[in-house]
């Protein structure tokens, strides 16, 4: 059993500085020694345990950051486009909008889809490999973000939306301004550069939208306009919405897999050489990363009315912060859960998500990491760190800004 080693208002504020977004693992031991629900004063609810964190991502008391909760949590949103537009994408609605959105946009991502998928996303991935040998010549440094975590995703979202390639390194900036906006917010001005990006987005998704109508190809967005227009379901508005949210989604959490994916395969050699020898052994790996070191870090939930959680009296209105990557190591759940073990079984990892908002693209983010990684470290069995990688002051969806490598 850990000793409490702050108090859990300071190991909070400390999680949201700098230094406890770089690495928040110890302070999320600090909150586990109070328990896997932690209240903090009246009206918010921390939570650590795997067990319990399941659990409220499959309660339907407990509601996803929709409109009417961002009014309570969020006052003066509404003057802020990031917000507007995120909040009519189906990870920002409960029911019954979620179900009418989730309907819609699942066409896109049956088991079926994906696997159709894999031969261009080998295609894609053996092409940027490629690129990065050519950019490594000579044992130049390469930021391995920059140049292939952020590009393999938003390679394959350009194949699966038909979004032209040279037209795609041109959005990182946009993504990652809007997932900023996701970040717990102190001043609503931190908002701007996600409107921004929100509103830049908007139009070029219209603009796409309105271009497929008229000419229709084999992508998913003239796939959904047909859809659209045949049999409706939801507005275009709401098309376009969740066009922002697939783009979004899509890149950023797979860069940041793929980007922690590659860091602990440099700390851990003997398990990058196992994986450069045995592609079996790539869904055991990849499964780990996200357990161990995962994209995405925490996730919002409100209640609606009162009721009991696991013995904890919550009343409506109380703000649920669920710790997905504390409930990772919960002790509990894992044997030696601060060890990275590709070889685990039974690993239900939280950073996914569960219930209704599950992730829509979990077996595209799995299988892109799942080809990637071993490609990487089979082409450059010399790779390592260039220099030390540094990371965005993120802690939602907290990932490497660089991460400068030799090719070897
Ligand atoms: C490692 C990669 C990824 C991670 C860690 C991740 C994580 C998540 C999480 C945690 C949620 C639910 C949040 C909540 O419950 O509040 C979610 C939902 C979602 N994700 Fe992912 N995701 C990843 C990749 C992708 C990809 C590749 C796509 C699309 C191509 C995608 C599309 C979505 C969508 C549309 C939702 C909303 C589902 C709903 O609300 O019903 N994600 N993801």
């Amino acid at each position: 059993m850990t000793t409490p080693v702050m108090d859990p208002g300071r190991a909070m504020m400390t999680l949201l500085s700098p230094a406890g977004k770089r690495d928040p693992y110890p302070l999320y031991e600090a909150l586990r020694s109070y328990g896997p629900l932690l209240p903090l004063g009246p009206g918010q609810l921390v939570v650590t345990g795997h067990a319990e964190c399941a659990r409220a991502l499959r309660e339907p008391a407990l509601l996803s950051t929709d409109g009417a909760v961002q009014d309570s949590m969020m006052p003066g949103w509404r003057d802020h486009s990031s917000w507007v537009w995120l909040t009519k994408n189906m990870l920002f609605s409960n029911n019954p909008d979620h179900d009418r959105y989730r309907r819609f946009f699942s066409v896109g991502f049956t088991p079926r889809r994906i696997a159709a998928l894999q031969p261009a996303v080998e295609r894609l991935i053996g092409g940027l490999v490629d690129r990065l040998g050519t950019l490594g010549e000579g044992g130049a440094p390469v930021d391995f973000m920059a140049e292939f975590a952020f590009r393999v995703p938003m390679a394959i979202m350009g194949e699966l939306l038909g979004i032209p390639e040279e037209e795609q390194a041109g959005f990182r900036g946009h993504i990652g301004a809007i997932t900023t906006a996701l970040e717990p917010i102190q001043d609503l001005a931190q908002l701007l550069p996600g409107d921004a990006a929100m509103e830049e987005l908007a139009v070029y998704f219209r603009d796409l939208v309105a271009k497929r109508r008229a000419e229709p190809g084999d992508d998913l967005v003239s796939e959904l306009v047909r859809q659209l227009d045949t049999t409706g379901g939801i507005s275009e508005e709401e098309l376009v919405a969740n066009f922002m949210l697939l783009l979004v989604a899509g890149t950023e959490a797979p860069m940041d897999l793929i980007g922690n994916g590659l860091r602990l395969a440099v700390e851990h050699p003997q398990h990058a050489a196992a994986l450069r020898e045995d592609d079996s052994l790539a869904p055991g790996y990849v499964e780990e990363v996200l357990r161990f070191d995962p994209a995405a870090q925490a996730l919002n939930r409100m209640a609606v009315k009162d009721f009991d959680f696991f013995g904890v009296p919550l009343t409506a209105g109380t703000k649920v912060t669920l710790l997905i990557a504390a409930g990772n190591r919960d002790p509990r759940q894992y044997a030696d859960p601060g060890t990275f073990n590709p070889y685990r079984t039974g690993n239900h990892a939280l950073t996914l998500s569960g219930g209704a908002h599950y992730c829509l693209g979990a077996g595209l983010a799995r299988m892109q990491a799942e080809v990637a990684l071993p490609a990487v470290l089979r082409r450059f069995p010399g790779l390592a760190l260039a220099s030390e990688p540094t990371f965005r002051d993120q802690l939602v969806q907290r990932g490497f800004a660089t991460l400068p490598v030799k090719l070897g």
